[in-house]
């Protein structure tokens, strides 16, 4: 078990790595405890919370709403929370974005810890502190940025998380290497052959090292004003594929990483073969690295001048400048446009 402090302007938050659903009780010093969980998580873990007052909420990302935030409250308001009521989001990205925000928000702020059971979650969604809900079709437009009290990684849940969800997190991973740490990245390159078992043992070094690039740059910069933009890397592309084609998250943001590592070559910043090196892992893991027909790139484009973080003509893009090495640069919106139709 590795534990991890991630220290935010209001609250810190204690995250570990390996400890499990049946140990919420050791965190939430309190009896007074609700859970807040999908469906599906409730299925197969349910019996482990049993004795505790639960939420259970549909699966996936259409839970991700105000209309349901509002019937989550009216389910807490009728089962008597109170000021110190502790709130539990046990489950994947959508569980804990929706608990983060409940929690945040009803009576001033609620304490609240997250059981993250998918790698997605682990490796992301439950760190860093954001929390929201979807609006109108954008994504995550209601939140806000609130440290849980705690965050358990178990390890031990993604046994049952199907082999797309594990790739899904796979890419985020990753990530966390390419902008921040090299001898991660290089790690993943020379034990990929095991860790494609998805062994939990051989997950759990990874997770840690792949968290502490998260957690360093969320605190230095938990609201996003700096630093903490760099963990968009592969997004800037990455999500105008993922609106656009509606692939996976992890899939459209492994896309977006080659593109984004591409655009770094084409300005001179990062080396071919490192590139390749790039595309070649994301590739190993069953990740697609390239875009489709001529008409999903247009739609692509469209999504990109779409984008909320567009200056003019211009859009701030993370990109590379060696492996485990991220700047943030103004790219040209017609750079990417060249790039999508004349390289890919
Ligand atoms: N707040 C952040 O910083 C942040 C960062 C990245 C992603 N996100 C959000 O995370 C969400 C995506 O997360 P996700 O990929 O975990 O999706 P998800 O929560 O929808 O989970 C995917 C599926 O796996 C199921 N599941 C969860 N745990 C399981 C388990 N142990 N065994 C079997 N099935 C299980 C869920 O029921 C669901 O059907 C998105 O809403 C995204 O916006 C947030
Ligand atoms: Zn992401």
């Amino acid at each position: 078990m590795r534990r991890i402090t991630l220290s935010g302007e209001k609250n810190s938050s204690t995250i570990v790595i390996g400890s499990s659903i049946d140990d919420i009780g050791e965190f939430c010093h309190t009896h007074d405890i609700v859970i807040i969980t999908d469906r599906k998580v409730n299925a197969i873990y349910g019996e482990k919370f049993s004795g505790l007052k639960k939420v259970v909420i549909e699966e996936g990302e259409g839970s991700k709403t105000l209309k349901m935030v509002r019937w989550i409250y009216d389910k807490l308001l009728k089962s008597g929370c109170e000021r110190d009521t502790f709130i539990v989001g046990i489950g994947g990205g959508m569980v804990c974005d929706v608990t983060g925000f409940v929690a945040s928000t009803y009576l001033r702020g609620l304490p609240f810890g997250l059981v993250a059971t998918t790698l997605l979650a682990q490796v992301d969604a439950s760190i860093g502190g954001k929390n929201g809900v979807n609006f109108r079709g954008y994504k995550n437009l209601i939140g806000t940025i609130n440290q849980p009290a705690f965050v358990i990684c178990d390890l031990s849940s993604l046994k049952t998380v199907s082999k797309a969800e594990i790739r899904n997190g796979m890419a985020e991973l990753i990530k966390h290497a390419l902008i921040g740490d090299k001898g991660l990245f290089e790690a993943i390159v020379q034990d990929k052959d095991v860790i494609l078992d998805y062994n939990v043992d051989h997950l759990e070094p990874l997770l840690y090292r792949s968290l502490m690039v998260k957690v360093k740059i969320v605190s230095k910069d938990e609201t996003e004003r700096n630093e903490r933009r760099i963990l968009n890397f592969g997004h800037t592309i990455g999500h105008a594929i993922e609106i656009s084609t509606g692939i996976r998250h992890g899939e459209a943001v492994s896309i977006g990483m080659v593109m984004e590592a591409r655009l770094s070559v084409a300005r001179g910043l990062l080396k071919e073969d490192k590139l390749e090196a790039i595309r070649s892992i994301l590739s190993f893991f069953g990740l697609p690295t390239a875009i489709g027909g001529i008409k999903d790139k247009k739609r692509i484009m469209d999504a990109i001048t779409k984008d909320k973080k567009r200056e003019k003509e211009d859009i701030y893009s993370v990109l590379l400048d060696d492996i485990g090495r991220a700047v943030i640069e103004r790219v040209k919106i017609k750079e990417i446009n060249d790039l999508i139709y004349d390289i890919c």
